[in-house]
């Protein structure tokens, strides 16, 4: 986890992964959503949360990396908009809204993999809440001539990922996969919670 950060956290400062405009998957995904609470998980320096939080949405912003939320808070202040910050890991993230009883209306999560909380990601949704994910497969690099991502999905995998999910959209292409999933209306709590 500390490499993570530090990783990362180098990777903000000499100034990558700093896009302000939003994926358009993440446009796309949220298209006639009425707005409500919503993760950015593994949001970085911000470019979802303060889109969504731009169009209503109450956001709360994690990211492992110090460097890449105080790029978002930046941004935030510019703008005068108001977003939540958590630092911390993806892990930890979930442990705090599962612990908690915290749901979303919406979760979104972008290059990033996180395999060990697939089977989470549904039970952080409010009921009718909408999963939407987007990262690389193990084929990228196939596409991209890059080398092969380290973290990166197995080719399908976000198609048996997520089976508590309806699935509004899934497909792969070039190497990327892409989720966009909504929990049933009965949906999402851990017994007794
Ligand atoms: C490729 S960037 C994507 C950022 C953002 N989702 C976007 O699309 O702009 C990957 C992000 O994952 C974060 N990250 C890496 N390891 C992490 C971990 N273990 N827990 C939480 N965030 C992590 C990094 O700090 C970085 O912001």
């Amino acid at each position: 986890m500390m490499q993570d950060r530090e990783r990362w956290n180098a990777r903000f400062l000499a100034g990558d992964a700093q896009s302000g405009e939003p994926d358009p998957f993440l446009v796309q995904g949220c298209s006639g959503l009425t707005p409500g609470s919503a993760l950015d998980l593994a949001g970085g320096a911000g470019r979802h949360a303060i889109w969504l939080a731009q169009r209503g949405w109450r956001v709360v912003l994690a990211d492992i990396s110090n460097e890449g939320l105080a790029i978002a808070m930046r941004r935030t202040a510019k703008l005068g908009l108001s977003l939540s910050f958590r630092c911390e890991s993806a892990t930890e993230t979930l442990a705090w809204a599962l612990s908690g009883g915290i749901r979303f209306d919406l979760v979104a999560v972008f290059w990033f993999l996180l395999r060990e909380g697939f089977g989470i990601l549904p039970r952080l949704l409010n009921p009718g809440g909408v999963l939407v994910y987007r990262t690389f497969t193990s084929e990228h690099a196939r596409f991209s001539g890059g080398t092969p991502a380290g973290f990166a999905l197995d080719p399908g995998e976000l198609h048996w990922a997520f089976p508590s999910l309806e699935p509004i959209l899934c497909r792969e292409s070039e190497g990327v996969g892409e989720f966009v999933g909504r929990a049933g209306q009965a949906a999402s709590r851990a017994p007794g919670s």
